[in-house]
């Protein structure tokens, strides 16, 4: 890995350094100075003036690199998505990307389930309980009723963010006073069916509505929310301060120095765009782009919400990193098996070699296609044995199949179910190739 990020900004070479960075000078270097005889007054001057010249070099870089790099966005710096569209129009398709729609507030079109008596129930096995989906005019309700009749009790919590663009599934927030938790139940795409909410192996452990939303389940699916520091509780926020689902400013940094740039008479005089743009980032750092969120839940080393694209993800948050030999698992860590394939390791290959993430990214031939960026149909064994039609715009379908996560599972009605997720490890799968 490179030690400094590198990368060029409006045809300049800039380079942000970073903690741990030190200058040192070679010896050969060192070997050349040598003592000219000069009387000491002199000397002092000409240090003097060197001094003066290379501080104030410094203060100006400093001083144009702050400037030039945005701030991470947050509520008091956002300018939003429509603000970046009344220039950029054709990246309009964003606001239909699972990127943008992965957190919203809770309305019919947001809500994928059912909440029409007989559809709207989970029942919990072997209980007297069972979860209750409601809608009405004041919003959409969970509730955990116990028992049957004039006896039963019950609980009620309503949704404040649905977490999901519904690709897979989703699952719902409420707001305990200040403190942010997940309800019990989420809903499953594939199989539209009500179903206990992942990671606890028994819906039962989930009746007592206990589950807190830690930052990092935000980093990941909102642009920003203030949290509210508590040395017991990490999950209390302000809930107005809340940008929820992706925007165009969490991955391209807080557009406000960008946009009053742009809108001003004197736009080109001087100063850099004022936004990241990622295509220009070394490898490194548009790797990191994008492992913010898809390399997995990590350690943090600075406070949530403060990276911006274009530093170093490693000085904010430190990914696991996996043996070679490790199960990595399909869900949220793409990067991890990606390195893992011949083609980024023998490429200048990064995840935006294969994805526009302004478009949605469904379509697997299209994808087939972005394989033959770098390889020929002809270099599948399989295209001499059974012909073009039998491998052309289905290169992904059999290098990289869907794969079962074990990370995402949940409890249906007792029986556990895992979702399925693309490999992003790209090789020979042997089972495929009698597909
Ligand atoms: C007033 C119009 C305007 C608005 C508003 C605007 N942009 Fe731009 N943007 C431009 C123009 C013009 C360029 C090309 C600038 C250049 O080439 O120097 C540009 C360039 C960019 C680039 C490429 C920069 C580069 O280094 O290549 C990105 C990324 C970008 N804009 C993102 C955004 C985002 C995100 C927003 C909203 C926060 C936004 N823009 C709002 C006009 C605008
Ligand atoms: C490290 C980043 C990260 C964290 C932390 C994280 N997620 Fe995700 N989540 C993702 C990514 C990436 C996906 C996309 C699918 C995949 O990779 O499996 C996803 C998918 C989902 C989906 C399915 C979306 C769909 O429609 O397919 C739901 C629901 C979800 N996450 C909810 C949550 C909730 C709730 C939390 C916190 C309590 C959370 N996630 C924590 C990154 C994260
Ligand atoms: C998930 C991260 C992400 C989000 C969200 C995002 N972008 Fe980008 N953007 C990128 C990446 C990566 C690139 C460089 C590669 C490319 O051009 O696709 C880029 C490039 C750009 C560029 C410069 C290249 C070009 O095609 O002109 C503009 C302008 C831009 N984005 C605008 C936007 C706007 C406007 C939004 C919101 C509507 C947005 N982006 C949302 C990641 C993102
Ligand atoms: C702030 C966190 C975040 C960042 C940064 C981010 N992603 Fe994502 N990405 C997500 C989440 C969360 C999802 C799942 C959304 C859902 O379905 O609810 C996702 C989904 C996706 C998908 C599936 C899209 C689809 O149409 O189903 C692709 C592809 C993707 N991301 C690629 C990228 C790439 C490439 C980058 C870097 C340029 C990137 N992402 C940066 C959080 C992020
Ligand atoms: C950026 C260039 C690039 C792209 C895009 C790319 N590859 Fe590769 N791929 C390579 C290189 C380079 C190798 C290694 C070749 C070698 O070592 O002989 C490779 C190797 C492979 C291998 C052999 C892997 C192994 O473990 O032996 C397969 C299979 C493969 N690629 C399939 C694909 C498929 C399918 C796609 C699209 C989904 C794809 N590649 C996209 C560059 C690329
Ligand atoms: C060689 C091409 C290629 C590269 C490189 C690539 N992807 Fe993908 N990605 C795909 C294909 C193909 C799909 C499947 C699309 C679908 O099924 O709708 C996909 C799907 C996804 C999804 C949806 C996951 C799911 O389980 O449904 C996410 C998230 C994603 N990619 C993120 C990334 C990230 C992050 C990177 C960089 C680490 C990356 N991708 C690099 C080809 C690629
Ligand atoms: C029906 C499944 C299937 C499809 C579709 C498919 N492949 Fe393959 N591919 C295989 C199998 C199986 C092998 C291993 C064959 C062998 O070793 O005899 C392989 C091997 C390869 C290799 C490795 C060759 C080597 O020398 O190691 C590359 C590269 C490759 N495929 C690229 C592609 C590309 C590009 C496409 C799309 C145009 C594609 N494949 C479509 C199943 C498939």
């Amino acid at each position: 890995m490179a030690s400094k990020d590198t990368f060029t900004i409006a045809g300049e070479r800039s380079e942000l350094p970073h903690r741990g960075d030190a200058v040192t000078m070679p010896a050969r270097t060192r070997s050349q100075f040598r003592l000219v005889s000069m009387p000491a007054h002199l000397w002092l001057a000409v240090f003097t003036v060197m001094g003066l010249g290379t501080s104030t070099a410094l203060v100006i870089r400093a001083r144009r690199a702050r400037r030039r790099w945005p701030e991470p966005v947050s509520a008091s710096n956002a300018v939003g998505d429509q603000a970046c569209l009344s220039c950029h129009r054709e990246k309009a398709s964003f606001e239909r990307t699972a990127h943008r729609l992965t957190m919203r507030p809770p309305t019919r079109d947001a809500l994928i389930g059912s909440f029409r008596p007989g559809e709207n129930v989970l029942r919990v096995e072997g209980t007297d309980m069972h979860f209750r989906m409601d809608a009405d005019s004041t919003g959409f309700y969970q509730s955990l009723v116990t028992g049957t009749g004039p006896d039963s009790t019950s609980r009620t919590e309503r949704v404040a963010f649905v977490a999901g663009s519904g690709r897979k599934g989703q699952s719902f927030l409420y707001w305990s006073g200040d403190r942010l938790m997940q309800l019990p139940v989420s809903h499953w795409t594939a199989l539209d069916r009500w179903i206990g909410s992942p990671g606890r192996a028994r819906i039962e452990a989930s009746a007592s509505f206990n589950r807190g939303v830690a930052p990092r389940c935000l980093e990941c699916h909102a642009t920003w929310i203030e949290p509210i520091p508590d040395l017991q509780l990490d999950n209390r926020y302000r809930a107005d301060s809340a940008i929820i689902g992706i925007t165009c400013e969490r991955c391209h940094g807080s557009g406000q120095e960008h946009v009053t740039r742009e809108r001003s008479f004197f736009r080109h005089v001087g100063r850099g765009p004022g936004i990241v743009n990622p295509a220009r980032l070394s490898r490194d750092r548009t790797m990191d782009a994008c492992a913010q969120c898809h390399g997995g839940p990590g350690d943090p080393r600075a406070p949530p919400f403060t990276y911006v694209a274009g530093r170093r993800l490693e000085d904010y948050l430190h990914l696991i990193p996996r043996a070679a030999d490790e199960a990595v698992d399909v869900h949220a860590n793409q990067v991890a098996l990606l390195e893992r394939s011949r083609c980024y390791q023998s490429s200048q290959m990064t995840c935006i070699t294969c994805h526009d993430v302004h478009r949605p990214q469904r379509d697997t031939q299209e994808i087939s296609g972005r394989c033959l960026t770098c390889h020929q149909p002809q270099s599948c064994p399989l295209f001499a044995t059974r012909g073009a039609a039998a491998i052309k715009g289905r290169c992904v379908d059999c290098h990289m199949p869907l794969e079962t996560s074990h990370l995402v599972v949940s409890d249906l009605e007792g029986q556990l179910m895992r979702v399925q997720g693309r490999s992003h490890w790209i090789r020979v799968y042997p089972e495929t190739a009698g597909h």
